[in-house]
């Protein structure tokens, strides 16, 4: 197809005849069937709903296309719809566009929807299982006609997944304002985004595939990476153990595959279970993982070997994650550091494979019986924390990685409870990600080449990486260690070649790198070093942009880290700082309900204005987190934002006074 043909595809929103059936294309990977969750008269109001994008003379046809898709997939995504063009990682000029900040978030939602990079492309989903960018093909097809017609003096809005339109706005104001899942809090609840789904009404974003800002597997092999360094480095200063240390954790999946890739960048062996043979295959003919065992003798003898001869290696195991730590506390092996990565987030639709079931009986279970499936995750679960309390009583450490896992086994009836009601083991934030990383500011910021070519993405990777070594010799020791960490992540990255989809990057920085790499960017592209624009952004995994208590904000302990004030600041602030775009997220990680998250993307074009707009949101975007996370009496975060009221005119941030606790307790006495 030409790029005239395919721009005026772009342009042409819903078309005005009928495009022919689409095929159901089997070698794609498609999302399981959803849950047949709405009654006769709600399955009669989803069909409505899907059919106001249509003009009346479609509708005969479209409601029984509707309602067959509603039976079968229990959603409707409006195949026929989908375009026939390639969707894929492009350059910012293929597409139709009177504002260029528009191809550029064009471009960016293209990238979630390629087929190389979205886990279910044809039903819109990016990662996640759920991670959805629009519910159906009419919502991605209107917006991106928006997209190509709308003006730097207008600003579209989304709904889920729906544009409700564009509507004047001002040129420094964002081009688009995204939510997904806002719900009233007392619907928050896993049915309820079911039902709201499946109506047509609601979406789930995740965190970047509704807030378009994926870039594929190495935004998760670079955080599981800073995350599995430090907790080895945790370890090493508690526990005197001489020689290689062994990582056991489960799932070879979208994000979970990273774990085998980053534990033997960060020098250790890891044994991964995976009770689905497809991700095992797919992660081991990327070269993610080393080798793959059925049987778990055969496995033992080879790990036994490694641990011996000191050989950075990665297992994958075919089967439960149960049986595999079962299987260690019975071998004796001692195990350095345990986690968990099933998709515990979403517990009953088949993100949690019990143990003692096969994969297909679970599967079938799971549509047939799911009373008796949720039985079993329940079972599952506490054999699971049985095994892992044997470990750590050994002295393994096992931290919680943000799936939910704590949160679930606790719901199940596992021993995962200390006395006071907290959990036995921490968070990844809380030992390690918060005090390490987010109380200093660092998070995962990332960028996306406009140009789409590689010589881009090396020009910003050098840029990037002469910005550290100049911080580097002027920071306080107490970053050095994570300043090091990512220099040498970035010496690397090209080599390590991670790049599916756009031509992007990300590495961990604090306020001050985040202005200084974003302000180099702008002035070489001024300069013409770099050819095109380059889009900021940021996973919403990060010091402000997520309210989770469990998780992002699990080491927050002045009792706020139920409240989500921060996230929600954190867009309002974006918004009117700069942001070319922002967008606020209900769910996104460790599920509907139990998470709120925002986001922002921010095009560089070389212009004086974009380095004003850069200095002053990435000032506020970092900055909001750690001025909370000090109010919470964090004193890395206290640290921080004094350096920061020194280095900042203008600001002022309130900042607690310590009260001795034996004064407390003796007026309470
Ligand atoms: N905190 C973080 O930065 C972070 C990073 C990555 C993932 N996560 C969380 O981790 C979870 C996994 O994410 P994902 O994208 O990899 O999901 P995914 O669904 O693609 O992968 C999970 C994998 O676990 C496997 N699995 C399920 N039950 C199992 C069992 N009992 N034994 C062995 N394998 C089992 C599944 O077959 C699947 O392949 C999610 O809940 C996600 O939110 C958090």
């Amino acid at each position: 197809m030409t790029n005239t043909e395919f721009k005026k595809q772009v342009a042409e929103g819903i078309p005005s005849e009928l495009p022919a059936i689409k095929l159901y294309d089997k070698n794609i990977n498609h999302a399981p069937k959803r849950k047949d969750i709405l009654n006769d008269n709600e399955k009669h109001l989803a069909i409505k709903n899907a059919l106001r994008y249509f003009p009346e003379k479609f509708h005969s046809v479209l409601a029984g296309e509707f309602a067959h898709e509603l039976k079968t997939y229990g959603r409707i995504y409006m195949y026929r719809f989908r375009p026939d063009y390639e969707i894929k990682a492009r350059k910012i000029d293929d597409f139709p566009y009177k504002s260029r900040s528009a191809a550029a978030i064009m471009m960016m939602i293209s990238n979630n929807l390629d087929i190389a990079v979205a886990q279910h492309p044809h039903e819109l989903i990016t990662y996640g299982g759920n991670g959805a960018v629009f519910q159906n093909w009419a919502q991605y097809r209107l917006t991106m006609k928006y997209l190509s017609e709308m003006t730097d003096e207008q600003t579209l809005v989304i709904y889920s997944g729906h544009p409700l339109g564009i509507f004047p706005s001002q040129k420094f104001a964002p081009r688009l304002v995204v939510t997904n899942g806002m719900v009233i809090p007392n619907y928050s609840s896993q049915d309820n985004w079911e039902k709201f789904n499946a109506l047509g009404v609601s979406q789930y974003g995740q965190m970047t595939a509704g807030s378009y800002m994926y870039i594929g597997p190495q935004g998760i092999v670079h955080g599981t990476t800073i995350t599995i360094l430090n907790a080895a480095r945790i370890i090493s200063r508690s526990v005197n153990r001489p020689g290689i240390k062994l990582f056991v954790s489960s799932g070879l999946g979208g994000m979970s595959g990273a774990q085998p890739k980053a534990a033997s960048i960060a020098g250790l062996i890891s044994v991964i279970a995976e009770v689905n043979p497809k991700a095992l295959k797919t992660r081991h003919s990327q070269g993610w993982v080393d080798e793959i065992f059925q049987d778990l003798d055969k496995l033992i003898t080879r790990l036994r070997y490694l641990i011996d001869n000191k050989t950075v290696t990665s297992i994958g195991y075919e089967g439960n994650i149960v049986d595999l730590w079962e299987k260690l506390t019975e071998e004796n092996i001692y195990v350095d550091l345990g986690s968990d990565q099933t998709s515990l987030h979403n517990p009953w639709s088949g993100g949690y494979y019990p143990a003692g079931l096969s994969f297909d009986e679970s599967n079938r279970m799971l549509s047939e019986n799911p009373e008796r499936f949720k039985d079993e995750v329940r079972k599952s679960l506490r054999r699971q924390v049985e095994a892992i309390n044997k470990h750590t009583a050994g002295g393994t450490y096992f931290f919680d990685y943000g799936n939910a896992f704590l949160l679930e086994a606790s719901r199940a009836g596992g021993d995962i409870l200390k006395k006071d009601g907290d959990f036995k083991y921490p968070s990844y934030v809380q030992d390690i990600i918060g005090p390490m990383c987010f109380d200093y500011g660092f998070g995962p910021f990332r960028w996306v080449c406009c140009s789409n070519k590689a010589s881009d993405l090396n020009a910003t990777d050098d840029i990037a990486l002469n910005i550290l070594l100049k911080l580097i010799k002027e920071s306080p020791d107490e970053i050095t260690q994570q300043l090091k960490d990512n220099i040498q992540w970035i010496r690397e990255a090209g080599k390590n070649n991670l790049v599916v989809g756009s031509q992007a990057r990300i590495l961990y920085a604090d306020a001050r790198g985040r202005m200084e790499i974003a302000s180099a960017f702008n002035k070489a592209i001024a300069d013409g070093i770099v050819s095109a624009p380059v889009v900021i952004g940021r996973d919403h995994h990060d010091v402000s942009g997520t309210d989770s208590p469990y998780r992002e904000t699990s080491n927050i302990y002045d009792g706020s880290k139920f409240t989500a004030d921060m996230a929600v600041q954190n867009v309002i602030g974006d918004s009117f700082r700069g942001a070319t775009w922002v967008s606020l997220h209900n769910g996104g990680g460790v599920g509907w309900g139990e998470v709120i998250n925002g986001g922002f993307g921010m095009v560089l074009d070389g212009s004086s204005e974009s380095e004003t707009k850069l200095r002053n949101m990435l000032h506020w975007d970092v900055n909001n987190g750690i001025a909370r996370r000090s109010w919470a009496r964090n004193k890395e975060a206290m640290f921080t934002l004094r350096k920061e009221m020194e280095r900042t005119p203008g600001l002022k941030v309130t900042i607690p006074y310590i009260a001795d606790d034996k004064i407390i307790d003796e007026a309470l006495s």
